[in-house]
């Protein structure tokens, strides 16, 4: 069993405390990302996992056995870098063999000559040839194994260093922004890549970035970290549809969900820019700084307005995307931007400087309230 459980997780350095009393439990086999802005504490979370850096305070369990005082190499987890830490003046093969030979290759069988004429060196050896074959295979840079990283292009060197970390086979893969190193083309490919050995391979993955995009299109869960907590942990589809936290809705998702001011009366009826919504807040505490947010995909835009239900936008940018365009405006002359997502064929006639209508989708809008935690609005109306 390789389910890894954070109990109580603190750090601090010197003055400043980084994580604060982190739990979180990581499922056998589970690609979870931690993902925040710079700064939250995800590689020093990831470091703790790996035995890297000491907790505070807090455990780390990976099976069911406590690694406080174990040391990184003892906890066989795999660690991959941004920067892919390759040895520059051996092969692609030596690079992946070198763990094996470290740790399957005794001192007298690793010596640069001698070593060869040890007993069960050559068997050691034919073996150790053999997973670095079949895991190169997996990876497809069979080819490449003669290479030195000097001669390989960024998606191929990250590659080998996944190669180098994959024929250990260890418990888990930890993985620290592994893919920013490479230009965004691709990036988005090696995502797909990385999902795929993922289910091929069946291990634990746990995988830190900042990039949004990534958490949400290559893990089973993502926790979103921000100031040492995790805000939110869950599937990437009910992050991104149902954030519990303000912050967790704005940092998840691209263009950003756009947020609009409310007040909200005594009967539990919200508005915002003079529109009301249909349903009402189901209870009145934390009402004061009142926000709704509404995704870009959950604005509908049109030429003619309707009576209580949409507010008048100014068109200020029309973004192509090939497939659909995104729309951003102002309401009534304020500085916050709107972002409105729409299909080609509804914006055609839609120029900058235009006014048109919108409206928001029936359900999709999300309050929250002054200590920034999502209000619910009462069911069935
Ligand atoms: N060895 C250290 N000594 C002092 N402060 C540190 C040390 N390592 C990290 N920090 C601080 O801890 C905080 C969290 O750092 P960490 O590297 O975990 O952030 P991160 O979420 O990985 O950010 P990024 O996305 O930029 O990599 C930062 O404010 C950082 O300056
Ligand atoms: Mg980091």
């Amino acid at each position: 069993m390789s389910k890894i459980q954070l109990q109580q997780i603190s750090k601090q350095f010197g003055e400043t405390q980084v994580l604060k009393a982190v739990n979180l439990d990581i499922d056998d086999g589970e690609f979870l990302t931690l993902v925040g802005p710079s700064g939250c504490g995800k590689s020093t979370l990831l470091r703790i996992i790996a035995g890297l850096e000491m907790q505070t305070s807090g455990n780390v369990l990976i099976g069911d056995s406590l690694m406080n005082t174990v040391r990184a190499s003892n906890r066989d987890l795999a660690m991959v870098f941004q920067s892919y830490a390759l040895y520059p003046h051996l092969t692609v093969r030596q690079n992946m063999a070198t763990p094996l030979l470290l740790r399957d290759l005794t001192l007298w069988q690793r010596l640069p000559l001698l070593g060869r004429l040890a007993s069960g060196h050559s068997s050691a050896m034919a073996l150790i040839n053999s997973l670095v074959d079949d895991t190169a295979a997996t990876l497809k840079i069979n080819h490449l194994l003669d290479r030195k990283p000097g001669q390989l292009s960024g998606g191929q060197r990250q590659r080998a260093a996944l190669g180098r970390a994959m024929v250990r086979q260890p418990v888990a893969f930890l993985m620290d922004e592994p893919l920013s190193n490479l230009d965004a083309a691709l990036r988005v490919h090696m995502r797909a890549e990385l999902a795929e050995l993922h289910q091929k391979l069946k291990t634990t993955f746990v995988y830190v970035t900042h990039d949004q995009a990534e958490a949400l299109t290559m893990s089973d869960r993502m926790a979103v970290m921000m100031d040492g907590h995790i805000l939110q942990l869950g599937p990437p589809a009910e992050v991104y549809g149902n954030p519990l936290d303000r912050r967790v809705a704005e940092f998840v998702g691209s263009p950003k969900i756009n947020l609009f001011s409310a007040e909200v009366d005594s009967a539990g009826r919200v508005m915002s820019a003079g529109v009301p919504f249909r349903r009402r807040l189901s209870v009145l505490k934390n009402t004061a700084g009142l926000s709704v947010g509404l995704r870009p995909e959950h604005l509908q835009i049109s030429t003619c307005a309707v009576e209580g239900e949409s507010w008048p936008l100014r068109i200020v940018y029309k973004e192509n995307l090939g497939s659909d365009f995104f729309l951003h405006g102002t309401i009534n002359g304020s500085s916050d931007r709107v972002v409105v997502r729409a299909a080609p064929s509804m914006v055609s006639e839609i120029s900058i400087g235009d006014d048109v209508f919108v409206q928001a989708e029936e359900g999709a809008a999300m309050a929250f309230g002054q200590d920034l935690r999502r209000l619910a609005f009462a069911e069935g109306q």
